[in-house]
């Protein structure tokens, strides 16, 4: 790293080259307002209050990087003259009334800038703007009247969140942030987010669930609140700020006593976005997300606004036994008794193999730890799965077959790098939101290149550089074919290949079938295209190739996922920064409960079952003998419940019965054990067919760490006691497992990690310590802690530290349309949903915007049917049926329909068939037919004022050029003749 001096304030300091000016102040501990700048976003330069003087000019330090030899000043007088004056400019546009205000917290920008330059009064008065508070949307508002016009908002939607919703009508007499050009908010593209509530400096941009509850003073009328902003404005002239903001300091310090900021991280997908949940008692105020190692200040709807289900009233808050048709409640000694009789009862009669269980991929790792160690150790069964069967678990044997591990081959970072990014079968936008804004302003900022290969035309798929439809099923046959054209045109990476690459020969002859011709002719894809994507390949420097649930859940999702891998090793796209593969993970923690061993084939850290020396370390280590052979995945217990095999189940945190595939021949199969364990947060849907519920807490209710997509581990907090009877899931299972004879004593989960990190090579480092606040770990985790960010940077992981490419051969998909199902039915999330919605459909305002499951109708097909917005219609496939509201749109093209997963009401499960990727049993969800049958007209399932209906408003960022060129004689920029306005 190239370093540089320069003199700061007559003291000599070391800076970095290219470092802002500002980033160097902040670091040497100088104090310098900046209100418009926020690291994450970069210098936004509306406000000037950062303005220091460099060899006698006034430059803005947020803008300006260093160069050799630069003297600067901060505490010179024009410079803090003109940071004074830039401020009091901006104070036109705020009222400061901390005491009454909820973001009087110890971090409002305006409130600390006042302090800092202890500004007494000011010289322009406040000038209200003629707009009303716009509180349309569900969870914040906007206040034009608190509005600064820092632009932070608008940087942070058009250039990191990238939904380019919001704008400033700089050319306006009254300028003010606007919403898709000037809709109300609730109208809007907004996608809730919450990236620019989270960067308001000020009041402005509030959290609903902040107003009236953060403040002593602020639970008041908004009549009253006036008031008091009256009397407060009244005696201000006479006392001056300073004496006012002393006593909203003691109002804020007094908020520190209630106010409890708990770092946690995220319940939902896989990205593993971490932040403070704000708490007073059991309100959450709000989510502030700023350290996360993924994903910084950015979240989406559901890690922002998505909380509320934790206080739900539906909330399980006791251990329920089934009393013929309905359930009553139980003591937890009472039911922990009632699971070990019937458990014994069942080992007995039919041995151990007799009894499953399903770990959740919402639980922590350390749950998953013991939900393994339970089924093997104290019931003596390898019969333990994970729901990473249902999608990540062909992209896993993709990986294990090429490269060694089964884990996505860098970091976020690394994608965001990427000189191309190949999206295959992912709604990225929607299903990995956070992950998508690194792509999409990689894309928009750095020239990053994007192609897409997806059924639907959604959001990605609209930005890309090339968007291919590939027919239904065929991803193999067009990732082989640009893989051969690459080998035979002389543009593979031919030196990797030479060092670190076997069996080139036997790979490059199993590609004999995959021509052009051929690859045309099956995916629908032109030639031409394909040379191009062949060519971008070969030609780009770094390419990532990002996949999911579409390449995964096909009979051939394993060996699509291998022909991922084949493609980037054949283009030396491994083993460096800003390449690799990603296959984008689920679940929050869908990759700790495999790396945990709840697999029926795997210990913890993919230790072979059958590897006696594997086995005899934890042998020793649990004081038991272990069961020898692979036991049964979740597909294999559906089919031997039904043979009679398997008796019992014990199934933690997993909507089975709906979310599996065949979800009819799975209920029918759940109704026929003799005993099943339920373990949820809610009644779900699965607890219907147990015998016994047991509460349990979700992850605000409890300590643990989980695994995101990019192997990382992060620790999360409890913030509130566990609600009721609840517990713990790590408290049930050992629970359960001591009545069983286990003598387990864990105190805290940091006690399980550790025991996990002792027997298992891959986490030998992982320690709660390490893990303290923000610190996180990627596995391999070295004994020493040091961990990889990057996999295989010395070798792939497998003896000869060479990777294998793995010849795939391409077989017809199942489940084809024919004469009677005619329609190719997709699925897959939603970005407000979360799977089924049994947390999501509790947030107020999620239901209000998405209020229902819908199927998705092209436009051709509509018109030929006859179907508009709202058209019931009952689709019917070879294994079910279910009646759904039709949402008529081009996201879906001719013949191919697309349902989100969520509902319980009509799941789309009920009509997938039960064929499976044959390497992991993973069911072929995305393949199945159905008919339609049209049945009466309703209402559209899809308000108007969901997101999906805005339109946004692209551009470069807050366009301050605009502002800057506005005639305003009193701006200090043209005051002070600030330089390098705009950088
Ligand atoms: S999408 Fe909505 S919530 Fe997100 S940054 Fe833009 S305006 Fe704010
Ligand atoms: S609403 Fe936007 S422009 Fe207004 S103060 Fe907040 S961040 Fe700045
Ligand atoms: S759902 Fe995923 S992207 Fe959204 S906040 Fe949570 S972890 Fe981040
Ligand atoms: S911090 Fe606003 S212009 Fe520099």
């Amino acid at each position: 790293m190239n370093s540089i001096q320069i003199l700061l304030n007559g003291k000599p300091v070391e800076c970095i080259v290219g470092e802002r000016l500002i980033d160097v102040i902040q670091r040497s501990n100088v104090e310098l307002a900046a209100v418009c700048y926020h690291p994450q976003l970069g210098p936004v330069q509306t406000c000037d209050t950062c303005v220091v003087e460099c060899q006698g000019e006034l430059i803005r330090a947020c803008s300006t990087v260093v160069q050799a030899d630069m003297d600067l000043s901060t505490n010179s007088d024009r410079a803090a003259t003109a940071r004074r004056d830039a401020f009091d400019q901006l104070l036109t546009s705020h009222q400061l009334y901390c005491t009454v205000c909820d973001n009087n917290n110890g971090n409002c920008v305006m409130h600390n800038t006042t302090k800092l330059l202890q500004i007494e009064g000011q010289t322009r008065p406040f000038e209200p703007k003629p707009y009303e508070v716009d509180e349309s949307n569900p969870f914040y508002r906007y206040d034009p009247d608190q509005c600064l016009l820092c632009g932070r908002c608008v940087e942070a939607c058009q250039n990191i969140e990238v939904n380019e919703t919001l704008s400033i009508n700089w050319e306006d007499p009254n300028p003010r942030v606007l919403w898709d050009g000037g809709v109300p908010i609730g109208q809007s593209s907004c996608v809730s987010c919450g990236h620019c509530v989270t960067v308001c400096p000020c009041n402005a941009l509030m959290e609903k669930s902040m107003l009236g509850h953060a403040g002593f003073l602020t639970g008041v009328s908004k009549k009253t609140l006036d008031g008091m902003i009256d009397i407060v404005k009244e005696i201000e002239p006479e006392t001056g700020f300073r004496s006012i903001l002393r006593i909203s300091e003691a109002e804020s310090a007094m908020r520190q006593s209630r106010i409890r900021r708990t770092k946690t991280v995220c319940t939902y997908c896989g990205v593993g976005c971490s932040f403070e949940v704000w708490t007073k008692d059991r309100h959450i105020l709000k989510i502030e997300p700023e350290h996360g190692p993924v994903n910084g200040i950015s979240t989406c709807i559901k890690g922002k606004f998505g909380w509320d289900f934790v206080n739900s009233k539906d909330r399980l808050t006791h251990p329920l036994i089934r009393e013929g048709e309905s359930f009553r409640e139980a003591t937890w000694d009472e039911a922990f008794t009632y699971i070990a009789d019937n458990l014994r009862r069942i080992r007995k009669t039919h041995g151990a193999d007799a009894i499953g269980v399903i770990s959740s991929s919402k639980c922590s790792n350390e749950e998953s730890f013991l939900m393994q160690k339970l089924a093997r150790a104290i019931i003596g069964t390898n019969n333990v799965d994970n729901c990473s069967r249902y999608c990540q678990a062909p992209a896993t044997a993709g990986l294990f077959r090429t490269v060694g591990y089964g884990g996505d081959s860098g970091s976020v970072t690394d994608i965001a790098q990427a000189d191309l990014v190949i999206i295959i079968g992912s709604n990225t936008t929607e299903s990995h939101p956070v992950i998508a804004t690194r792509i999409k302003r990689a894309h928009k900022l750095h020239g990053q290149k994007l192609i897409v290969a997806d059924l639907r035309s959604h959001e990605m798929a609209r930005r890309a550089d090339l968007f291919i439809r590939p027919r239904p099923g065929t991803d193999l046959i067009w990732l082989s074919a640009i893989t051969r054209y690459i080998l035979d045109h002389d543009l593979a990476a031919d030196s990797f290949l030479e060092q670190w690459v076997n069996n080139l020969d036997e790979f490059r002859e199993s590609l004999e079938p995959f021509s052009l011709e051929f690859a045309e002719e099956k995916t629908g894809i032109p030639i031409q295209t394909l040379t191009k994507i062949a060519q971008m390949v070969a030609q780009s420097p770094r390419v990532a190739i990002c996949w999911a649930m579409g390449v995964t859940q096909h009979s051939m999702g394993s060996d699509t996922s291998t022909a991922i891998s084949n493609l980037l090793l054949v283009t030396g796209n491994y083993m460096r920064a800003g390449t690799g593969a990603y296959p984008l993970r689920g679940h929050n923690n869908v990759q700790g409960a495999s790396d945990m061993g709840s697999m029926p084939n795997m210990l913890p850290g993919y230790q072979p079952v059958e590897d006696i020396e594997v086995r005899e370390r934890f042998e020793s280590a649990w004081g038991t003998t272990l069961p020898t052979t692979k036991g049964l995945d979740n597909h294999e217990m559906i089919h031997a419940i039904l043979d009679g095999r398997l008796r019992a189940m014990y199934l933690c945190g997993e909507e089975m019965s709906l979310v599996d595939a065949d979800a009819n021949l799975v209920q029918k199969a759940f109704s026929q054990l003799d005993f099943m364990i339920v373990q949820d947060v809610f009644f779900s849907h699965t607890c219907q067919f147990a015998n016994i519920v047991l509460p349990a807490s979700p992850s605000l209710e409890k300590d643990g760490t989980f695994t995101n997509t990019e192997r990382r581990i992060q620790r999360f907090y409890q913030v509130f006691e566990p609600l009721g009877e609840s517990r713990p899931d790590w408290r049930i299972v050992q629970g359960i497992a001591n009545e069983l004879g286990a003598m387990w004593t864990y105190q805290h989960p940091s006690e399980i990690m550790a025991e996990a990190a002792s027997l298992t090579p891959l986490l030998s480092g992982v320690s709660f310590e390490r893990l303290e606040g923000y610190q996180s770990q990627q596995w391999p985790v070295a004994e020493d802690g040091s961990d990889q960010s990057i996999l295989y940077e010395n070798g792939f992981a497998f003896t000869d530290s060479k990777a294998r490419l793995h010849p795939v051969s391409w077989n017809e998909p199942v489940d084809q349309p024919n004469d009677e199902y005619d329609l190719h039915l997709n699925n897959g999330n939603l970005l407000e949903h979360f799977h089924e919605g049994n947390l999501t459909y509790l947030v107020p305002g999620i239901r209000e915007k998405t209020p229902d499951v819908f199927v998705e109708v092209s436009p051709e097909l509509a018109s030929k049917r006859g179907i508009t917005n709202g058209t019931r219609v009952e689709l019917t496939s070879r294994y079910g049926q279910v009646s759904v509201r039709a949402l008529v749109t081009d996201r879906v093209q001719g013949n191919q329909l697309f349902m989100p997963m969520n509902s319980s009401d009509s799941p789309v499960n009920m009509l997938i068939g039960a064929n499976t990727d044959p390497v992991t049993h993973t069911p072929a969800y995305k393949e199945s037919s159905v008919r339609m049958r049209v049945l009466h007209e309703e209402d559209s399932p899809l308000p108007n004022h969901n997101f999906r209906f805005g339109r946004p408003t692209p551009q470069d960022g807050v366009e301050v050029h605009r502002k800057w060129s506005q005639s305003n004689a009193s701006n200090p920029v043209t005051l002070y003749q600030i330089q390098s306005k705009i950088s």
